[in-house]
């Protein structure tokens, strides 16, 4: 029996579980995988039937955990379910489910709240419920709240906890993960953020108290758009500095030797996942409610939704200069996921990018050793299997993502004409974005 849970009886059997983690996807699963190392007994429900099989299973669908951490937390008691009637009586519920964009480009709750409708049937006195999907500010307090309450007659603060927690995952990242990433909280009422800092506290080595779940939910917000906007800034200037025979890559690896008031971004072809292109939007949207823009989100998307469309321009521009057309010119992109070394296509540029190749007449093939097809408007585009070969008798490569696996000094040296989009070749037949 846990803390707080009175045990259920389920199918003739009464289960209690630590933690119940709805949504199992890359934020969700490295959750459970956390805490089932760290003791606790574990459940994740979500919707994808086909996600939870494969995880009962063994097997893992988020390119962070391996099917040999699927086989631990399996062993250690880990279980996943489509059914709610599966969940037994958890302590604490994190929701963890998505954030999308509806077609007008505004926060999408809809998964937000039918997982908190979930939770509103799961609910009993005690229990703890935090949010960690990325939303605006207020979301905790005005939808969430309202939809538990509601569905349980039980009143946040008093009878259960509610806190909002951002996720500050990084996929990819070997050095930062749930467990040394320090992680903050806010809670509705102080007590609900003890209750929050307690259960953070098992799985993470520094919890950091926010004044409530409003500043947690736009600190989580405030860094996404930190990076988007300075992203965006060094975009613009990659464009300028072409102009003006500038190599900005160098640039800023000299302004990065000041040891202090300066953090270096770099430039791209375009901005992809889910935290940048994605999340900014969410604040935007809840500013316009106040009747004004947030001038510098608004700014920082035009710029960075540009880049895909000057990658193309680059492209033609470099041909030219070599007395080719890009209509019918052999153009390879290397690297085609929204970054480098994961296999997570959301959000990527390099769609966009060879969109616009495509409809000018280029005669389009790709490589990424995470993409084994890559598919465009429904027409597939032909995968150079012999990257060597294929980068050798291309017209145009263009960098995309500068995976570990690829040898950039051959790619440099092989090479008729490149386009490096990640400022990290240089040679003759080498051109910066
Ligand atoms: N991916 C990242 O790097 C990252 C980082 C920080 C924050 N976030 C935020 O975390 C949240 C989740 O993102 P993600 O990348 O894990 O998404 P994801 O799409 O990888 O996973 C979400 C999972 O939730 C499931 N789901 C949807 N609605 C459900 C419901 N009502 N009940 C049960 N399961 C449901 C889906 O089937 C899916 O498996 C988003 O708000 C995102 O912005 C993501």
């Amino acid at each position: 029996m846990t803390r707080f849970g009175a045990p259920v009886q389920i199918g003739g059997f009464r289960l209690s579980v630590d933690l119940l983690v709805i949504g199992l996807g890359y934020v969700g699963l490295p959750l459970a995988r956390e805490a089932t190392k760290s003791g606790l007994s574990v459940v994740g429900l979500d919707l994808n039937r086909d996600s939870v099989a494969g995880l009962n299973s063994g097997r893992s669908h988020v390119g962070d955990i391996s099917d040999a951490d699927i086989a631990e937390m399996l062993a250690s008691g880990f279980r996943a379910t489509a059914s709610e009637a599966d969940v037994g009586a958890p302590a604490t519920v994190v929701i963890c489910v998505p954030t999308p964009l509806s077609a007008a480009s505004a926060p999408d709750l809809t998964a937000i709240r039918s997982a908190t409708e979930t939770v509103g049937r799961l609910l009993r006195p005690g229990m703890l419920v935090v949010l960690e999907s990325t939303t605006y500010p207020g979301t905790t307090d005005e939808v969430v709240r309202p939809i538990l309450e509601r569905a349980s007659r039980l009143t946040a603060g008093l009878d259960f906890s509610l806190a909002f927690s951002p996720e500050r995952i990084d996929p990819g990242n070997p050095h930062y993960g749930i467990r040394n990433t320090p992680k903050v909280v806010g809670g509705q009422t102080p007590s609900c953020a003890d209750a929050a800092i307690g259960f953070y506290g098992k799985l993470c080595d520094r919890v950091v108290r926010a004044r409530s779940a409003r500043e947690a939910e736009m600190a989580k917000l405030l860094e996404n758009t930190y990076r988007h906007i300075n992203i965006a800034l060094v975009n613009e200037m990659a464009i300028f500095s072409h102009e003006l025979g500038v190599d900005l890559w160098d640039a800023i690896r000299c302004a990065a030797t000041k040891p202090f008031g300066f953090q270096p971004f770099y430039p791209g072809p375009g901005v992809g996942g889910h935290c940048i292109p994605i999340d900014p939007n969410y604040l935007s949207y809840k500013v316009r409610t106040l009747g004004y823009p947030f001038r510098f989100v608004e700014l920082a998307q035009e710029i960075n939704g540009r880049m895909p469309g000057y990658v193309a321009d680059r492209a033609a521009e470099l041909l030219n200069d070599h007395a080719k057309p890009l209509k019918g010119a052999r153009v390879l992109l290397l690297g085609v996921t929204y970054k480098k070394d994961v296999a997570d296509q959301r959000e990527s540029p390099a769609r966009m990018i060879g969109r616009k190749l495509r409809s000018r007449g280029a005669d389009l093939a790709y490589h990424d050793p995470y993409v084994a097809e890559w598919p465009l408007g429904g027409q597939s585009v032909r995968r150079a299997d012999d990257v060597d070969a294929e980068v050798a008798r291309a017209d145009l490569v263009i960098l995309l993502q500068d995976h570990s696996a690829y040898d950039l000094d051959r790619i440099a040296r092989t090479a008729r004409l490149l386009l490096d989009t990640r400022g990290r070749i240089a040679g003759p037949n080498a051109a910066a974005l």
